[in-house]
């Protein structure tokens, strides 16, 4: 997914401290962060951690405290109408006729608003893999193809972001996987923005460019993924593990070189383990070499985000 984190005129979604407070309460706490045209935006953190509450802030379900949320730069609190027409979202569960088929309900809904084509209509139908089962009633409709119908109508209007608080809630693994499959599409095809909450890091992992993490109503911290590994992008460098014949020679010499941080001697296991930036890689190698160091394995330790996130949040809150 090809992201401009620096251009501000892909901003589709930018939260400016917002803030929610009930009595003594602080729920959603000065929590800021923006959403770019094409990314899919996991809003990520356990339960509680205030992801519904500020959903239903962004889509004026609910009144904010302080702050303000801007849609394609229009204000929540102040145009709310030109704001809200750029947004899909599923926040509650969607609500169909269960005693109608698919179709009729959406027409139900094209009805209600203005502009939608059938065009459009046969559009998202099948960006949702639901074409075959337009002409069925919907309560014959599992979990996960409710689901899809719900993003369906929320997408008939051609908003610029589409909004879903826990999508993948109810939905076993299939269905799970289903779901991300067809986020990752929309995404790509209609290349609108997606803020997607869960309080499940591994589903994140595989659907999201980026997440968001909050805690306790707060903005933690945020972080670009890699699009198909476990792997974070992270800024630290690379961290490896030297498997030498002289380990205690290994570590004086690393001691000597700059930028090299040494985070493990063991010399019993004859290796040391080292954090260093990847262009140094080549000088590290040869120093070693050079004081006659014998190396019989570089070994890269990844960090998975599961690390990053326990780190993050302080441990155990999250599966
Ligand atoms: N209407 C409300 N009144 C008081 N507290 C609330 C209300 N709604 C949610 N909360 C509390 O706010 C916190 C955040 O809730 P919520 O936004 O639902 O979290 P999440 O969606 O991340 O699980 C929780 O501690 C919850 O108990
Ligand atoms: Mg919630």
């Amino acid at each position: 997914m090809s992201q401009t984190p620096n251009n501000k005129d892909n901003i589709i979604l930018s939260l400016e401290q917002l803030t929610k407070k009930i009595g003594q309460q602080t729920l959603v706490d000065q929590l800021s962060f923006q959403v770019r045209k094409g990314e899919i935006v996991g809003l990520l953190g356990p339960n509680g951690a205030g992801k519904t509450t500020t959903i239903r802030m962004i889509v004026g379900l609910i009144k904010m405290t302080s702050g303000d949320v801007f849609i394609q730069g229009k204000s929540i609190r102040s145009q709310f109408t030109e704001a809200i027409r750029h947004v899909g979202a599923i926040v509650e569960n969607p609500e169909f006729y269960s005693f109608m088929t698919g179709l009729d309900n959406l027409k139900q809904y094209q009805r209600m608003s203005e502009g939608v084509t059938e065009e459009r209509m046969q559009q998202v139908v099948k960006l949702v893999g639901l074409t075959d089962a337009m002409n069925k009633k919907v309560k014959a409709y599992s979990l996960g193809m409710r689901q899809r119908l719900g993003i369906a109508q929320a997408l008939l209007h051609n908003p610029s972001i589409l909004i879903l608080d826990e999508p993948t809630n109810g939905l076993d693994p299939a269905g799970i996987r289903e779901m991300r499959d067809y986020l990752k599409k929309i995404a790509k095809v209609e290349g609108i923005a997606i803020l997607v909450s869960s309080h499940l890091l591994s589903e994140m992992e595989l659907m999201c460019s980026r997440v968001v993490v909050i805690q306790q109503g707060k903005y933690v911290t945020e972080q670009l993924l890699t699009d198909s590994t476990n792997k974070i992008a992270s800024n630290d460098g690379v961290k490896l593990m030297f498997i030498v014949d002289n380990a205690e020679l290994a570590a004086s010499t690393l001691h000597s070189l700059p930028l090299v941080n040494i985070l493990t001697v063991n010399v019993e296991a004859q290796h040391v383990i080292l954090q260093t930036k990847n262009e140094d890689v080549p000088s590290i190698v040869s120093a070693l070499s050079g004081q006659g160091v014998g190396i019989y394995r570089i070994i890269e330790e990844k960090q998975t985000l599961e690390d990053e996130f326990l780190k993050w949040t302080g441990g155990g809150q999250i599966v």
